[in-house]
């Protein structure tokens, strides 16, 4: 009989408690034990860890589709892989991680995590030496390479596309423009496909780069006097400092175009799984309890061209562009972009979005 631990970390998103949920139903059906551990890296720094026994009715049914994670991910400003890399405390940090793991006896851990806690995971590897790890992808922000879906993007998409469709009816009234802010980081997923989804007016993104010039005009001869222009946060304009929604909102209003800015923040990481999501987590957790069955480590569940599969964590740690993080010496994160190929960067300009200078 196995002994399995999982754990959330980095940021949350909606999806979490579907997979928890999924990976303990799968575990419990094989006769395994699985302890879940709290507050993700937090609570395995403990002496002795802060964990939750499962059994099937830790977590119910109807709580599963619940955003947020029901682990928890770890307090704001904790140490955590991140904030260990940056201060300077890895070595101590990796100590007590591997003390945590000792202490429960684990199989096999399953971490869902992003780019930062996979690549920081595979940096580290020696931790955890003595069990299996299986990682499961998710974020908002669909910067992960090797996967063609990370849990949570379907649920923030709907998320952000809500928040337009509601703002696109106030602006009608008052016949002006929102620019709304995306989150993403420097990838312009998330913002794209809402920004497609809602038929907005124009869509920014750092993958490409856009004109103000040819933006006023676009927005000037548009069939509508109001509607949606969606800005990534990660978009930079020359001369410009602050919020990215910010300075487009005040190069809009100084070429008179009437306008507000809205900031759906954290609200994009909310909201109740989509049936999308739910079924990306069953499936990646139905994948990662194979993973254990088959004795696999050092692997990331990944969803390829509609198959569930696993890849090495070294192979997704070289592929994606490798961006250095300034804040973590050593460390070489993976990152994957809007690809040049995304057959959404054809059809936004098609259907007479405005998505930067593609040609
Ligand atoms: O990576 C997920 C994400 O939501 C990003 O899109 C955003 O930039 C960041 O996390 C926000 O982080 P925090 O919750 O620490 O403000």
């Amino acid at each position: 009989m196995k002994k399995i631990g999982i754990m959330t970390t980095g940021g949350d998103c909606s999806g979490l408690n579907t997979v928890i949920h999924r990976v303990v139903r799968g575990a419990i059906l094989r006769g395994w034990t699985v302890v879940g551990i709290l507050d993700g890296t937090d609570g395995l720094c403990e002496n002795p860890p802060r964990i939750l026994e499962f059994d099937e009715h830790t977590l119910p049914i109807e709580n599963a589709r619940l955003a947020g994670s029901f682990l928890h991910n770890g307090h704001a400003g904790a140490l955590n892989f991140e904030t260990a890399a940056e201060n300077g405390r890895i070595a101590a940090f990796n100590k007590k991680l591997y003390r945590g793991l000792r202490a429960l006896d684990l199989d096999a851990l399953i971490l869902i995590g992003g780019n930062g806690s996979l690549s920081l995971a595979w940096a580290n590897r020696e931790t955890y030496r003595d069990l299996q790890l299986v990682c499961i992808p998710k974020t908002i922000d669909m910067d992960m390479p090797m996967t063609d879906r990370t849990i949570g993007f379907d649920t923030a998409v709907q998320q952000l596309t809500g928040f337009c469709d509601q703002l696109m009816l106030t602006a009608r009234s008052h016949h002006r423009w929102f620019v709304v802010q995306a989150m993403g980081r420097d990838c312009g997923q998330l913002a794209l496909n809402a920004g497609v989804a809602v038929g907005a007016t124009a869509i920014l993104i750092p993958e490409i780069k856009f004109d103000i010039d040819t933006l006023v005009r676009h927005i000037k001869h548009a069939p509508t006097d109001y509607g949606v222009i969606i800005v990534s946060e990660g978009i930079s304009l020359r001369g410009h400092s602050g919020k990215p929604a910010d300075m487009i909102s005040r190069k809009l209003t100084a070429a008179g175009i009437v306008n507000r800015t809205a900031f759906p923040e954290h609200t994009q990481r909310a909201g109740d799984t989509t049936a999308a999501d739910r079924i990306l987590a069953s499936r990646l957790a139905d994948c990662a309890l194979h993973a254990i069955d088959n004795g696999e480590t050092y692997v990331m569940t990944a969803l390829d061209c509609n198959g569930c599969k696993t890849v090495a964590l070294s192979d997704f740690v070289a592929a994606g562009e490798t961006v250095r993080d300034p804040k973590i010496p050593d460390l070489l994160t993976s990152n994957a972009y809007v690809s040049p190929d995304d057959p959404l960067l054809d059809v936004a300009p098609h259907l007479g979005i405005y998505i930067g200078e593609t040609k």
